[in-house]
C-alpha cells in the first residue's frame, strides 16, 4: 500500500481522541456517541480509504468481506480500529461483542438490524442503516445483525474496545437451532499498521 502524507498520523490522532473518550467518560450510551462521531467524521476522508489500497472482495471469492487493521494497542490489543471490507451477500446472524463496537460508513449500504433478549431467544427492536455520513455504536451486551444485499461494496470503519482475535466469548443466536452459541473468533484481518 502506497503511504498517503498524513494519514497514519490522523489515524493515530482519532485512535487517542477515542480513548481519551473512554478514559473520561468510561464505556456508556454517551460516551459512544462520542467516539460515533469522532469516527464517522473521520470516515468522511475518503479519499484515504479507497478500493484501490483496501479492495472490495472479489465475487468469485467464498468469502464476502475482510478486515483491514490500522490500529490496536501493541500490548493489551486494545482499542483496534478497522476497515471492513464487505460485499453481498452477508447475513451475519444476531451477535454481541463482548466489548464495546462502533461501525462509521465510508462507502455502501449496510443494514443493521438490532434485537432485544427474550426468553425464547430474541427480539427486533430496531433497524439502521449504516452509510457515508452515518455509525452505530454498541455496548458491549447489545446485539446486532449485518446485512448487505446491494451489489456496490460496502466499506466501513469498525472499531471494537478490544482486538476481534481477542473477542473469545462473543455469542451468536443460531435461528436453526435456536440457541445461543460461541461466535467463532473472526480472524480474516490483513495488516494496514503501515499505511
Ligand atoms: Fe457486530
Amino acid at each position: 500500500m502506497p503511504v498517503q502524507s498524513g494519514r497514519r498520523e490522523a489515524i493515530l490522532e482519532i485512535v487517542e481522541r477515542v480513548r481519551e473518550i473512554e478514559s473520561n467518560c468510561g464505556v456508556t450510551r454517551e460516551s459512544l456517541k462520542q467516539v460515533k462521531r469522532v469516527l464517522v467524521q473521520f470516515a468522511m476522508n475518503v479519499d484515504w480509504f479507497t478500493d484501490e489500497e483496501f479492495p472490495p472482495i472479489k465475487t468469485e471469492s467464498s468469502e464476502t468481506s475482510c478486515f483491514y487493521r490500522l490500529a490496536e494497542d501493541e500490548e493489551t490489543h486494545r482499542f483496534a480500529l478497522y476497515v471492513q471490507s464487505a460485499r453481498a451477500p452477508v447475513n451475519l446472524p444476531p451477535h454481541n461483542h463482548d466489548t464495546w463496537a462502533v461501525i462509521a460508513g465510508i462507502r455502501g449500504d449496510e443494514v443493521n438490524r438490532f434485537y432485544e433478549r427474550t426468553p425464547n431467544g430474541i427480539c427486533q427492536s430496531g433497524c439502521y442503516t449504516v452509510r457515508k455520513g452515518t455509525g452505530v455504536a454498541m455496548l458491549p451486551d447489545d446485539i446486532h445483525s449485518i446485512h448487505i444485499a446491494d451489489e456496490t461494496p460496502v466499506v466501513n470503519f469498525h472499531m471494537y474496545g478490544l482486538g476481534l482475535e481477542y473477542l473469545y466469548n462473543r455469542e451468536y443466536f443460531d435461528y436453526q437451532e435456536k440457541k445461543w452459541k460461541i461466535f467463532p473468533v473472526y480472524d480474516n484481518i490483513r495488516d494496514a499498521m503501515n499505511i
